[in-house]
């Protein structure tokens, strides 16, 4: 398994369990499956409502595997609701408890947006949202830096954050986030964020590699392309004899990306981490580059607010 180093030669597998979407009643079947067959990163997240199953699967897993703590790497991520400097670390202690673990291998900001602390999952109106006055990012990341140095996260980051506010909180941290989880595909190449994340030393992880089409309704669009149907996908496939979800994790990983590809079946979790067996020419990799049409599936709108507060959320 290719992995990729953090700064202090901590490493991360590049293929990780993604458990967005994933089911209660399925996510446990789909940690212990992966598991089985070899993966060691998981990545979750208390939004998912699911932190408890997974972490009971994960303590039974290493039972059953005989696989200790420190072989594993779980991702969580920080919900908008708890930015509040006072609030991240009572968010975090509930993510480790329901997941059953003593520490985070990695703790995330999950989006650079802050909701009122009491509002359920997500906002109404604008009323809802905490100004960047109100809750500082910089002061969520100071929290988080505290929480590491508890011990209770060996490594920090963001996900849905631009080159432009990495780049904001960079000028107000000496501790740069070691990891930035976006969305990216070949629909959403997103070279400019991943150069820009290279050249300050912060890893990519990328999310929605498959296209998530098991989003629920009102996160979704008629018609959205899909990547799995996709023509110059499916024939680099079955040149490689292998399956379109496989060459486009493999796409991911061959351009220095982490990915998680979320899957509840049993064949396509082991499917998707065989992806590692093929190989992508240089043929394949500049078909796939020609497909990048700047697409997102997630396009953070539910997360703006109508007014100036939060606009323009990844910065386009
Ligand atoms: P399932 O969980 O039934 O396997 P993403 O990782 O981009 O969020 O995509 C997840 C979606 O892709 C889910 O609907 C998942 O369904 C499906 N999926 C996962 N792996 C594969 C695969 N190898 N081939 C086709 N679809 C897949």
């Amino acid at each position: 398994m290719k992995k990729f180093a953090f700064r202090n030669g901590d490493s991360i597998d590049a293929i990780g369990l993604g458990t967005w979407k994933s089911d209660p009643g399925e996510v446990g079947s789909a940690v212990k499956a992966a598991l089985k067959v070899g993966y060691r990163h998981i990545d979750c997240a208390a939004i998912y409502g699911n932190e408890k199953e997974v972490g009971a699967a994960l303590t039974e897993s290493m039972k059953t595997n005989n696989i200790d703590r420190k072989e594993l790497f779980i991702t969580s991520k920080l919900w908008n609701t708890n930015h509040r400097k006072e609030d991240v670390l009572p968010a975090l202690k509930q993510t480790l408890r329901d997941l059953q673990l003593e520490y985070l291998d990695l703790y995330l900001i999950h989006w650079p947006v802050a909701f009122r602390p009491d509002i359920d999952d997500f906002p109404q109106s604008d009323d809802d949202y905490l100004s960047l006055e109100d809750a500082p990012i910089f002061e969520t990341w100071e929290a988080m830096l505290n929480a590491k140095n508890q011990g209770l996260i060996k490594h920090i980051g963001v996900s849905n954050f631009s080159a432009k506010k990495l780049s904001g909180l960079l000028t107000e941290t000496d501790h740069a986030p070691e990891m930035n989880q976006v969305e990216l595909h070949p629909y959403l190449q997103q070279d400019d964020l991943i150069s820009y994340c290279k050249d300050n030393n912060i890893l990519v992880t990328a999310y929605s590699p498959l296209g998530s089409s098991d989003r629920p309704k009102n996160m979704k669009k008629e018609d959205e392309p899909s990547l799995l149907e996709n023509e110059v996908i499916n024939s680099i496939a079955q040149k490689h004899d292998a399956t379109p979800g496989q060459v486009l994790i493999k796409w991911a990983v061959e351009r220095d990306t982490i990915v998680i590809p979320k899957s509840t079946n049993p064949g396509r979790i082991e499917e998707n981490f065989k992806s590692r067996e093929i190989s992508l020419d240089q043929e394949d990799m500049n078909r796939i580059r020609q497909l990048d049409m700047h697409y997102r599936y997630l396009d953070g709108k539910a997360m703006e607010t109508d007014g100036d507060m939060y606009k323009n959320i990844f910065d386009e």
